[in-house]
């Protein structure tokens, strides 16, 4: 092991393991103004306006949650305690939930009445068709503008007779700004996208417009959707044609186990990696020496091993550490490895996990090395999350459990996620947490509190942020960074 690196000697010093209460990041000089900050960050080749990433537990992403955090900037780790059909259900649906490309589209035939048309398009609540031919090749458009108005003609006419011939197109592939482009050049709101006469999608005005402008999105404008994954390569065929299904429409595969510093782990991972086309975060590990490992013995495919994700035990449902005696605070294993990273590839990205309190907690792990957080514990009650509403004297709460904990590994699709065989063992708890409203508001908060922690500690960026300095604070300091001597609610 070198000596105590650059991240490292942030929070450490000797043995001592810190995590998020035991520092505070000492203020900087700020020589730009509030608007200017800029929170993003990248992981591998996709790029995120917010760094935050909600976690793949049971009780936190499905996909509803990863469809918001993705329209708001960041990411949703779709869980894996379910079937791989239902699995492949959900990254269908996150894949498809925004696409400026609509696939499915309404056609009619070019002998068919305008009668015919008029009733298709108030049925599908739609305002045009692409018309085609018998041999199904495109020859025109008809929308709502190319109704007659004389009743007679309505009944009696046809389409052939009222469309548009000249037919203004695109390739597919192309880029939203190409659309955009063509769209206003010819004042028109529908694109039709056509490859040797046939019809493969249409673009329209309407969904090309940037509705949530800040959403990670793929090069066709589609939700980047991510997946856990269990590291072992599974035997069954059917199985892994399934796997196959599903990589269609995921973008990163993560890697979901609590400690990936083992062999086997090592090996199946290797061998998904070959098998399928998506990118990968390996985790979690904790220290310097399994990053070292990982990044230098491993030989994972280079262009697919996109980062890393820390911290064992630190989870708010977590109870790995009680039970067993071996952790790694998420604050401490964020610097254990972005030392490695810096000292052995840079390209890989950081994911802090678990063990998030506050929203001051955010800037603490970026200053740590951290690129993107993930957290269970801010999502678990919101409304986006999975499973009903409770109350409980009075207050509104929700179900949040470990994927470790006898609830949750009941279902038996998570047991690999622990060490395998123990069966009695718990290593999470299952609880209620507070009601705390839609995703918008939390991560606002979050938000908040990690620019204004840069604001203060005179960073513009995530970049920047990684150069501030920090100090461990004594428990006296703990209890006066608290609200203290104060009389209490009245
Ligand atoms: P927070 O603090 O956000 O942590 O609740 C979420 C992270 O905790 C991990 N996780 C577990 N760890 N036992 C554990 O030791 C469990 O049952 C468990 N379930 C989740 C996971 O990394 C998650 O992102």
């Amino acid at each position: 092991m070198k000596m105590l690196g650059y991240f490292r000697s942030k929070v450490q010093s000797d043995k001592l393991m810190a995590t998020f209460d035991d520092i505070l990041i000492k203020p900087g000089f700020t020589n730009f103004n509030p608007s200017e900050i800029d929170i993003s960050t990248n992981l591998g080749k996709y790029h995120f306006n917010l760094p935050i990433i909600s976690a793949a537990m049971d009780t936190v992403t499905e996909e509803e949650m990863a469809i918001k955090m993705a329209l708001f900037g960041g990411l949703g780790v779709l869980h894996r305690n379910c079937t791989y059909h239902k699995q492949l259900e959900m990254c269908r649906k996150v894949k498809l939930a925004r696409s400026f490309v609509i696939e499915e589209v309404a056609t009619i035939n070019v002998n068919a009445k305008v009668i015919e048309a008029k009733y298709m398009m108030e049925t599908y609540g739609i305002s045009g068709l692409m018309v085609v031919r018998e041999d199904n090749k495109v020859c025109g458009i008809f929308t709502k503008r190319d109704i007659p108005y004389n009743e007679e003609e309505i009944r009696e006419g046809f389409v052939r007779d009222y469309m548009t011939k000249n037919v203004i197109s695109i390739k597919p592939g192309a880029s939203r700004d190409e659309a955009l482009r063509i769209l206003y050049k010819h004042r028109i709101e529908k694109l039709p996208i056509i490859e040797n006469g046939y019809l493969k999608g249409l673009i329209t005005k309407k969904d090309l417009k940037p509705e949530f402008p800040n959403a990670s999105i793929d090069e066709e404008g589609r939700l980047l959707c991510a997946l856990a994954i269990s590291p072992k390569f599974p035997e069954s065929l059917e199985t892994r044609k399934m796997l196959k299904e599903i990589d269609k429409y995921v973008d990163i595969f993560f890697i979901d186990v609590a400690d990936f510093y083992k062999k086997d782990d090592i090996i199946g991972t290797k061998k998904l990696m070959e098998f399928l086309d998506s990118d990968f975060v390996l985790g979690n590990i904790g220290t310097y020496e399994a990053a070292e490992y990982l990044i230098t013995k491993c030989d994972f495919n280079e262009e697919k091993f996109i980062g890393l994700k820390v911290g064992m035990g630190s989870g708010s449902i977590c109870t790995t550490s009680i039970q067993t005696g071996v952790g790694a605070p998420t604050l401490f294993a964020t610097a254990q490895v972005a030392d490695a990273i810096m000292d052995y590839n840079k390209k890989l990205s950081l994911i802090a996990d678990g063990g998030f309190k506050n929203p001051g907690d955010l800037p603490k792990a970026i200053t740590a090395g951290a690129d993107l957080i993930m957290s269970g514990h801010f999502f678990a009650g919101c409304t986006e999350s999975p499973g009903y509403m409770d109350t409980i004297q009075g207050r509104k709460v929700k179900v949040y459990r470990g994927m470790g904990s006898k609830e949750a590994r009941e279902k038996g699709f998570v047991s690999d996620r622990y060490i395998e065989g123990s069966k009695t063992l718990a290593e999470g708890v299952s609880a209620y947490v507070p009601y705390v409203g839609d995703l918008s508001g939390v991560l606002q908060s979050l938000q908040e509190g990690l620019k204004n922690g840069m604001i203060y500690a005179g960073a513009k960026t995530i970049q920047e942020m990684k150069k501030a300095e920090v100090g461990i604070i004594t428990p006296f300091g703990q209890q006066e960074t608290k609200t203290h001597d104060l009389l209490g609610k009245y």
